[in-house]
Formats: C-alpha cells, sequence, structure tokens
C-alpha cells in the first residue's frame, strides 16, 4: 500500500504545496486532512502561480482524485471561491471529493476567533480564519459536520442545538448580538446546495484507493512545531499537523503509511507570535525575508526569519517518524560568507538537545550554533542538478543528513517544478 505522507517540520510555509504538486505526478489520489484555510500552499508551473488554501497541491493535474479529509474543517464560502478561481484560470476541479465528516467553520467561529485574538493579553498572531473556535467546537461536540450542512432539516436542528449557547457566549463575553438562526440558515444554504454534490466518503474511496494498491500522498497543513500537540503551546494550530494526524483525519489507517517526508527550509520562518529561538532581529534577518520574499500567503503578513533550528528539526523528525527530507529554499542562503545551523539551546550552564517543553524555559534559552562556510552569490539559483550545487552547499545538506540522521531526498533552489533535485524515488516503480 503506497501511502506517503507530506508533513512541515518547522513552522509552516517550508514548500509543501510545491513539493506535494511535484510527488502528484506519481501519485493518484492527493488527500489534504487538517488545518484548514490558515494554510497558503504555492504552486508555480511556469510562468503561473497557484496560491492553495483548501483544495489539496495535486489539482493542478486533471487526472488525479483529490480529496478533503474528514479531519480538515471547510469555510463553505472560501472552498467556493477556490474552485470558481481555479475553474477560471481552466483547472478541472471534478475529481475533487469532500468528506461528510469534515467539520463546517460557521460565521460565527470567524467572529469569536477574531474577538478571541482581540480578548488575549497574550497574542497567538492566528490567521482569523475561524479555525480555533471550529475545532474547539469538534471536540466539544458542538460541531456542524459536512453531512449537516448540505442538508436543509439537519442543520437547522443541528443550529436549533447550538446556536443558543452561542449567542450567549457572544452576549456575555463581548456584548455581541449573535446570530438569528433563519438569517443564518438563508445564508447557509446557497453554499450548501453548491456543494453538495461534492460531499461524500472519503473514508471508503481512500480505503478502496489503497487496497488497489494506488498511490496516495498525503498532504500536510502547518508543521509540526504548530502541531496542538508537540508544537510550542499554546503558540500553535489546533489540529494535529504532524503525520500522526494523516490517518485520523483522513480515515486510512496508521498500518498504510510507508514514508514520511519532511519539507523543510534551508532556514526558519514563523508568522504570527510565539517563542523562535533562532530568530534574527537584525539586517540578516531582513536579507533572508528579502531574498526569501517571507511574507504569508493566506495573510500577508512578514514571516520572522533566522537560521536553521537542528534541535527544533531533530525533534520533527522523531515525533513524524520521517524517513526523508524535502530541502527547501537552499537558494535564498546563496552569498552569505557563513551559514549557521543551531545544533542545541543553552539554558543557564546545561545544553539542551531537545526542544523543552515550558515556555518559559524555552524563552531563556540561547542558541548554539555551528558555523559552516557559504557559497556563492547566484551559484545554487542556477544549479541545474544536484551535482552543479556549489561543494559548501553540498555540505550544508549532507551537514543536515548528519545531524538528523535521515537524507536529504529533495533538493529545492527556487519555486519551480523544475527547480527541484530528486536523489531518491519517493514512490518506487511499480
Ligand atoms: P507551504 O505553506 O509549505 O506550501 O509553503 P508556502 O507556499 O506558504 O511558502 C513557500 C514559498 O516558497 C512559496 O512562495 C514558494 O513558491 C516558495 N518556494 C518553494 N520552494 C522554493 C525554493 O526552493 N526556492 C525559492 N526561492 N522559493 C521557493
Ligand atoms: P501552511 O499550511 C504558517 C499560524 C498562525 C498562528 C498560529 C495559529 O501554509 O504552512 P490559526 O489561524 O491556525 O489558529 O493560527 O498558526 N499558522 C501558520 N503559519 N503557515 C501556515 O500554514 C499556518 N497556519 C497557521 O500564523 O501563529
Ligand atoms: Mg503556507
Amino acid at each position: 500500500m503506497p501511502a506517503v505522507v507530506i508533513v512541515g517540520a518547522q513552522w509552516g510555509d517550508e514548500g509543501k504545496g510545491k513539493i506535494t504538486d511535484l510527488l502528484a505526478q506519481d501519485a493518484e489520489y492527493i488527500v489534504r486532512y487538517q488545518g484548514g484555510n490558515n494554510a497558503g500552499h504555492t504552486v508555480v508551473v511556469g510562468d503561473e502561480t497557484f496560491k492553495l488554501h483548501l483544495i489539496p497541491s495535486g489539482i493542478l493535474y486533471s487526472d488525479k482524485v483529490c480529496l478533503i479529509g474528514n479531519g480538515v474543517v471547510i469555510d463553505p464560502e472560501v472552498l467556493l471561491e477556490e474552485l470558481t478561481s481555479l475553474e477560471k484560470r481552466g483547472i478541472s476541479t471534478a475529481n475533487l471529493l469532500i468528506s461528510e465528516r469534515a467539520h463546517v467553520i460557521m460565521e460565527y467561529h470567524r467572529l469569536l476567533d477574531r474577538l478571541e485574538e482581540a480578548d488575549r493579553t497574550e497574542k497567538i498572531g492566528t490567521t482569523g480564519r475561524g479555525i480555533g473556535p471550529c475545532y474547539v467546537d469538534k471536540v466539544a461536540r458542538s460541531g456542524i459536520r459536512m453531512v449537516e450542512f448540505i442538508d436543509q432539516g439537519l442543520l437547522r436542528e443541528r443550529l436549533k442545538q447550538v446556536l443558543p449557547g452561542k449567542n450567549r457566549l457572544l452576549k456575555a463575553m463581548y456584548n455581541n448580538e449573535g446570530f438569528e438562526l433563519d438569517d443564518l440558515l438563508a445564508r447557509c444554504q446557497p453554499l450548501a446546495q453548491q456543494l453538495k454534490n461534492r460531499v461524500g466518503d472519503t473514508t471508503a474511496v481512500v480505503n478502496r484507493a489503497l487496497a488497489e494498491g494506488k498511490n496516495v500522498l498525503f498532504e500536510g497543513a502547518q508543521g509540526t512545531l504548530l502541531d496542538v500537540d508537540h508544537g510550542t503551546y499554546p503558540f500553535v494550530t489546533s489540529s494535529s499537523a504532524s503525520s500522526g494526524g494523516a490517518p485520523t483525519g483522513s480515515g486510512a489507517p496508521v498500518t498504510c503509511i510507508d514514508k514520511v517526508i519532511g519539507v523543510m527550509k534551508a532556514y526558519c520562518t514563523r508568522v504570527g507570535e510565539g517563542p523562535f529561538p533562532t530568530e534574527l532581529r537584525d539586517r540578516t534577518g531582513d536579507e533572508i525575508r528579502v531574498r526569501g520574499n517571507e511574507f504569508g500567503t493566506t495573510t500577508g503578513r512578514p514571516r520572522r526569519c533566522g537560521w536553521l533550528d537542528g534541535v527544533a528539526l531533530k525533534y520533527a523528525v522523531e515525533v513524524n517518524g520521517m524517513n526523508g527530507l524535502a530541502l527547501t529554499l537552499l537558494d535564498v542562503l546563496d552569498g552569505f560568507e557563513k551559514v549557521k545551523v543551531c545544533t542545541g539551546y543553552k539554558h543557564g550552564d546545561q545544553i539542551l538537545e531537545r526542544p523543552p517543553a515550558s515556555l518559559k524555559v524555552l524563552r531563556e534559552c540561547e542558541p548554539v550554533y555551528a558555523e559552516l562556510p557559504g557559497w556563492p552569490v547566484g551559484s545554487c539559483k542556477k544549479a541545474k542538478s544536484y551535482e552543479e550545487l556549489p561543494k559548501e552547499a553540498k555540505g550544508y545538506v549532507e551537514f543536515i543528513e548528519e545531524l538528523t540522521g535521515i537524507p536529504v531526498v529533495m533538493v529545492s533552489v527556487g519555486p519551480g517544478r523544475e527547480d527541484t533535485f530528486v536523489r531518491s524515488k519517493i514512490f518506487e516503480d511499480r
């Protein structure tokens, strides 16, 4: 059962969209399993750029089946906009199926996300898309799933049960008037009508595909350090962004997974608040931001930039059970005299080799760096194969392999499909 999971090895925006698009060439099914439209996955094909938020990055191939799994939270309006914009650009979305068990981001989730964030003394810097409140309702058993959303009667029943509670909360905590049931239903109806035919049993589809020996690619969103369990809590997203999210968020059994590929940048970025030990608040950080065009795909916010954090990376390799790394944006480090990799966190007179759970401790840590020789301006950017990379850049790749104990199976030096060097095959030949 050839199933491969793509996960973010850092704080998101590692280039998962690009790597998924590339590996999708050899896959028949591409499945999103968690997160929602907080994600922004960029795929560059020739001179066209696609920014995908909810739809799997395999959609650009007309012959692939794309699934939005039960673990994803769906804002129907955003999904419809994304579908329309792809169709307008000549991309067929006929093969997209949405799980009937996926939870729906309702208007009150978006409102609560903004009100809760405004109310926090210590901001998380959420994307404001209603992701957290929607997952809260899912776990609290007050959510609305696609199967209910697309059925007027069921939706009315569900809203009758959950809306009064939401309105009481909005009034008591934020002096907000809340939502009127009939108005809300009326706004949901046209959205439900348009999505209805795309909703189905994605669990059955993915399991059938696996049983038939089809190649299935699971596309993670966010990154390991944003995972609700394994990340820098509470500065995380509200879903399981690491590989463990793939089975629960798709209904594919955990035993089907053959490989986990972690996507990592050659450095680190983070959008929103929260600890970031290797952050560079200086000219080097600014330089990385400009060269890497490090501005959020979803919110346009400038991303915080810093050197590669080897401590966080090793932890991500462990938590995800990664078999290989896809290293992206190596070209952004072209022209630095020296490049640095954090190999430990200094805390008092101790060197920590794992990220501490306590954010207080993490904030007190100073990164310990290994310094590696840089490589000439433009040299990775112009390389056409792994062999053509300058020896120092290859040395950097080898350093990462040694540090993590797993191979760097792909190296990327530009946003396009052709800018990726595949060092070992991910899906085996059949
Ligand atoms: P994702 O959320 O993990 O899919 O990543 P994003 O799409 O949010 O951010 C990655 C950005 O880096 C996008 O703008 C990509 O087009 C771009 N990108 C991906 N790989 C490379 C690379 O190797 N070099 C350069 N220069 N840009 C890249
Ligand atoms: P992709 O899939 C980077 C961050 C937000 C915020 C925190 C919580 O493109 O890598 P949320 O709205 O999820 O409740 O916000 O998580 N965040 C991301 N950062 N890339 C993403 O997705 C992100 N999705 C959420 O900035 O700090
Ligand atoms: Mg992104």
